[in-house]
């Protein structure tokens, strides 16, 4: 028999190990109804599905069964007659004859066909869940990703890593999110939050001592959902001590092209890297997408001197799309109009044709200017050449997302490219307050060698912080942690975050740091992702059982609900009135 073959004190074999090479045993099978057919009256062949396949049971007299009911049929293993088989089936040689049908559970009609050819809306879908995750893509989906978490775990504690389960009634963590938020009945009027991930439980584990963490970890942040965000998800998380940047690569990398290895087949080649610097000057963005060339190029040195208002500006940016000349004046409005709703003041672009470049703004140009922009990344006759004029960050960006929109595949589609992106700025900006923000959390370790920027220019100190990106998405983040307290209190300073307010947000893991603390690094890998992309899911709802909308809702339980007055007296609670 196969390795289908799972015997139970009900059954013998699954529906989709039913094959020739047990023609002439008897056998029970147990599942679900898919199809019934009726052939004359006293014949019906049933299709019976478990979650390994379907097979077909040709059951004489008369049966009492409907679509999904749930039964035991016992059978005879047989050739299906000539001309019957069913190459499109694993089970298609054979059939059940002979049967005995046993009705366990009865069944309403399901409120969608469950085969894999009908499109179901998604909302029905979901308030159906148990129903839809009878289905073959939900049924692999979910599967691929209990194969890629046993493989990661394995990964991780051949490389001596050890699984820590950290409490989920927690306190603040530095994430950045907004946090859920759980009343105490016992201390009425206080509150645990979910944590956003297990960031500070894990380099308090590095102070005990545990020197190689990991744990597959549930992670909670109340912010806007998107395709590939939600309320709850999970990560691989990881922190080591001793180790340097280098050393985070190599366990995360052996554990992701391993996951990636038994969920296509086939190991990517090892993952290089790329300095955020360098992301943002070639793909405008942090997440480069990889799989489709257009790298961007910096003209500003030909227009330093122009006379083109439009262009004069610090920075000029130019991206070359392939063939793009034949694009419609309303396809480069919309262009444009993106642009703008980026923040750019305008975009200029050019038609590279044989007689010159096409464009409104051509004859402004001088000589030195149109050339190039004729040669941008190669530019050949046919291409268009999209121009941004702007601060630089700015400029890149605006460029960076025109080229997404113009170039990029759905992010499951094509093959998969990853790429480390390092040495991130360590703050990303000022606020309104003037004090400086964090780009990843405040124990990130500022690059060694920008220390004495801090007091002096900021926003150009590198941090030790790195990312994994696949395809364009942020698939993880982590970096080298601050374990000296100078470092941190210089930090915390310009993060505008007193000395009072950074003990009672994480004084426990301040004053943990005074008993010994290892230096330490860590990673965090975002498991939904991985998955959808593996599973070719644009959507990380399709690789979860249980999802929630769009709005935050799960429409199967009815989540988020009113709880009794009962909850709310033990808890304590009045509610302001809505508005
Ligand atoms: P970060 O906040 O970057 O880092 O999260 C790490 C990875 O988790 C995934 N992720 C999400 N996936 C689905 N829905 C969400 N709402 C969501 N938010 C994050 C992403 C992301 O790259 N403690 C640090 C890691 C560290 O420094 O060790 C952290 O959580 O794939």
């Amino acid at each position: 028999m196969s390795e289908n073959y799972e015997s139970t004190s009900m059954r013998d074999l699954l529906c989709g190990s039913v094959d020739a090479s047990l023609i002439g045993r008897r056998l029970s099978v147990c599942g679900w109804v898919s199809k019934r057919r009726e052939h004359g009256e006293h014949l019906a062949f049933l299709d019976l599905r478990d979650r390994s396949g379907v097979v077909q049971a040709v059951v004489e007299g008369s049966v009492d069964v409907r679509s999904e009911y749930v039964l035991r049929v016992t059978g005879t293993v047989s050739r299906r007659p000539e001309g019957t088989v069913n190459d499109r089936l694993a089970t298609g040689e054979v059939e059940l004859t002979d049967c005995e049908v046993e009705v366990l559970s009865a069944a309403e009609p399901p409120p969608f066909q469950i085969d894999e050819r009908s499109d179901v809306d998604e909302q029905v879908r979901l308030k159906y869940r148990y129903i839809d995750v009878r289905r073959e893509k939900m049924q692999r989906n979910l599967r691929l990703r209990a194969v890629v978490n046993a493989t990661m775990r394995s990964a991780m504690m051949r490389q001596g890593f050890c699984e820590v389960e950290t409490p989920l009634l927690w306190a603040p963590t530095p994430e950045g999110a907004r946090e859920f938020v759980v009343p105490s009945r016992l201390h009425t009027g206080e509150f645990y939050v979910l944590p956003q991930s297990p960031q500070i439980a894990k380099q308090l584990l590095m102070v005990g001592g545990f020197d190689r963490y990991f744990q597959i970890a549930r992670c909670l942040r109340d912010e806007d959902l998107r395709a590939d965000r939600q309320f709850e998800f999970t990560q691989l998380d990881v922190e080591a001590s001793f180790v340097g940047q280098e050393d985070v690569f190599a366990f995360v990398s052996e554990a992701v092209l391993d996951a990636a290895e038994a969920a296509t087949g086939h190991r990517p080649e090892p993952i290089a890297t790329m300095t955020w610097a360098l992301a943002l000057d070639l793909y405008g963005t942090d997440k480069p997408d990889l799989r489709f060339a257009m790298v961007m190029q910096d003209l500003s040195e030909a227009f330093a001197r122009t006379e083109v208002k439009a262009f004069a500006a610090p920075t000029v940016k130019a991206l070359r799309v392939p063939a793009g000349a034949e694009y419609t004046r309303s396809r480069l409005d919309a262009l444009t109009e993106h642009a703008k709703s980026l923040g750019a003041k305008g975009l200029a672009w050019f038609r590279v044709t044989s007689e010159g470049l096409d464009s409104p703004l051509a004859r402004f140009l001088n000589a030195a200017e149109s050339a190039a922009i004729a040669s941008v990344d190669g530019a050949q006759v046919g291409d268009l050449v999209l121009v941004v004029a702007d601060e630089y960050e700015p400029a890149c960006k605006v460029l960076g997302a025109l080229r997404l929109v113009i170039g990029a595949p759905p992010v499951s589609q094509g093959p998969h490219r990853y790429i480390w992106i390092t040495e991130f700025p360590l703050f990303e900006g000022v606020d309104d307050d003037g004090n400086l923000v964090s780009a990843h959390h405040p124990f990130t370790m500022p690059h060694l060698d920008d220390l004495d920027l801090i007091d002096t220019d900021p926003l150009k100190v590198r941090s030790q912080s790195y990312d994994l990106v696949l395809n364009g998405w942020e698939l993880g983040s982590g970096s080298v942690r601050i374990h000296r307290a100078d470092i941190q209190s210089r930090i915390f300073a310009a993060l505008g975050i007193t000395e009072e307010e950074a003990q009672n947000r994480f004084g426990f893991l301040l004053g943990a740091f005074r008993y010994g603390a290892p230096p330490h690094a860590g990673f965090a890998v975002g498991i939904d992702r991985l998955v959808a992309i593996f599973a070719g899911e644009d959507n990380i709802r399709e690789v979860i059982a249980f999802p929630k909308t769009q709005s935050g809702t799960d429409l199967m339980t009815g989540a988020p609900k009113n709880i009794t007055e009962r909850q709310v007296r033990d808890l304590r609670l009045r509610f302001a009135p809505k508005g």
